[in-house]
């Protein structure tokens, strides 16, 4: 009862940001005029009795200290005003969606390309949000001078470690006090029942110790930033995410400096709902680390039915209650929050609608759905990360 009690006076507080019903002062119409259309976030769609649940999803989170991102998509964000008006709106957390990749920032063997990340640094820092760096080991998106010069063997093991502790080292402690948090090692483990550690170059060339060496290095670089290891579909309890759990121990245990897991939570409705997501955030929450769910978004095949809808609805508050169960759980960030620009459509052949927002930026269910749980949520673990 206490805590109901609690978590409605917060909805009411949030509420009170704006102003509830015709004023007294001003001889209005006796009937309350028709709500907007669908405002996002706005002061318009106050329902009966004068509390709102609709409010930015960052101002809802702000009672849970749970920091709310978003994947943020550097083309669009420069184009785009609106695209650039919600993310700043919504968001009190914002990962680069690929200008952080290595890729991108070190295209050249030793020269750094970083005007769009120091743009998105900048823009987070003009709108009071926390920057989730990723990432910086991983298989994909790597630069063709490096998996070119490891193919032909012109870039040895020793090399590479070297190469590696210069990438780690100029990118860390360019942002040093400005990230985070780092996904250190991003999709380090197979699929199937039996994970072992992926086949990458760094596990090749460097062995299984690669990820201890690189969380050292970026902690050298940074010590105060926190340390992710991040992948998909370890969301529920299963052999990739047990896989996991026992390095993560493991790493513990030997005093290498991680800090965090990363979910990415990239659902697809044709696969179980991760159910148990409370219980597998738990178990890395006992060894001391953070959670968060750091890329959620929610595809099926188009077009959308009324069973889909609510599936989204269902997937999206399924992550979204594990991590507000988890007492250490950060973040909760979404993969993209607008159709108009999502990654799914372009990777999953005929699937799509897989954010919360359409492609004109109008709420979805999803979308309701995430604003109510976070207003009607009491959450008993106060976080200090956001
Ligand atoms: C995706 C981006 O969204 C795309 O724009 C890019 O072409 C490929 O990568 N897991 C991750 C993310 O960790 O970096 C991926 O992002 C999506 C899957």
């Amino acid at each position: 009862m206490r805590k109901l009690r609690i978590a409605l006076v917060g909805v009411l507080a949030a509420g009170a940001l704006y102003p509830i019903g015709p004023s007294t002062a001003s001889a209005g119409p006796a009937q309350a005029p028709a709500p907007a259309p669908q405002a996002l976030g706005g002061p318009a769609a106050h329902g009966p009795g004068g509390t709102s649940t609709d409010l930015p999803l960052r101002v809802l989170a702000r009672k849970h200290g749970l920091g709310i991102g978003t994947a943020v998509d550097m083309a669009a964000l420069e184009a785009d005003t609106e695209y650039r008006e919600l993310a700043a709106r919504e968001f009190s957390a914002v990962t680069a969606e690929n200008v952080m990749k290595w890729a991108e920032l070190e295209p050249t063997r030793g020269e750094y390309n970083w005007g769009p990340a120091d743009e998105l640094v900048e823009f987070a820092r003009r709108n009071g949000q926390k920057v989730h760096g990723h990432t910086l080991l991983w298989h994909s998106q790597l630069p063709a001078w490096l998996t070119d010069g490891v193919a032909d063997g012109s870039i040895d093991s020793a090399e590479l470690r070297d190469i590696v502790r210069n990438h780690i080292t100029t990118v860390v402690k360019r942002y040093r006090g400005k990230v985070r948090a780092w996904d250190v090692v991003n999709e380090a483990f197979t699929d199937g029942n039996f994970p072992v550690l992926r086949d990458t170059i760094f596990h090749q060339l460097l062995g299984p110790d690669y990820i201890a060496y690189a969380l050292r290095l970026a902690h050298a670089a940074d010590p105060k930033a926190k340390l992710f290891l991040n992948d998909y579909a370890i969301d529920n309890i299963n052999p990739k995410s047990t896989a996991y759990y026992e390095l993560a121990k493991q790493l513990r245990k030997q005093r290498v400096p991680m800090h965090g897991m990363g979910f990415q939570g990239h659902l697809d409705l044709q696969y179980p709902l991760p159910i148990d997501a409370p219980q597998n955030l738990a178990r890395f929450d006992k060894l001391g680390l953070e959670t968060a769910f750091t890329e959620v978004d929610v595809r099926f095949f188009l077009p959308i039915d009324t069973y889909k809808e609510a599936g989204q609805v269902g997937s999206f508050n399924t992550l979204l209650t594990a991590c507000l169960l988890t007492p250490r759980c950060v973040m909760f960030t979404v993969w993209g929050f607008t159709d108009k620009y999502s990654w799914v459509p372009g990777f999953f052949d005929g699937q799509g609608a897989a954010t919360p927002l359409d492609e004109n930026f109008q709420p979805k269910a999803a979308y309701r759905g995430l604003q109510q749980t976070l207003a009607v949520a009491s959450d008993p673990n106060s976080r200090r990360g956001f």
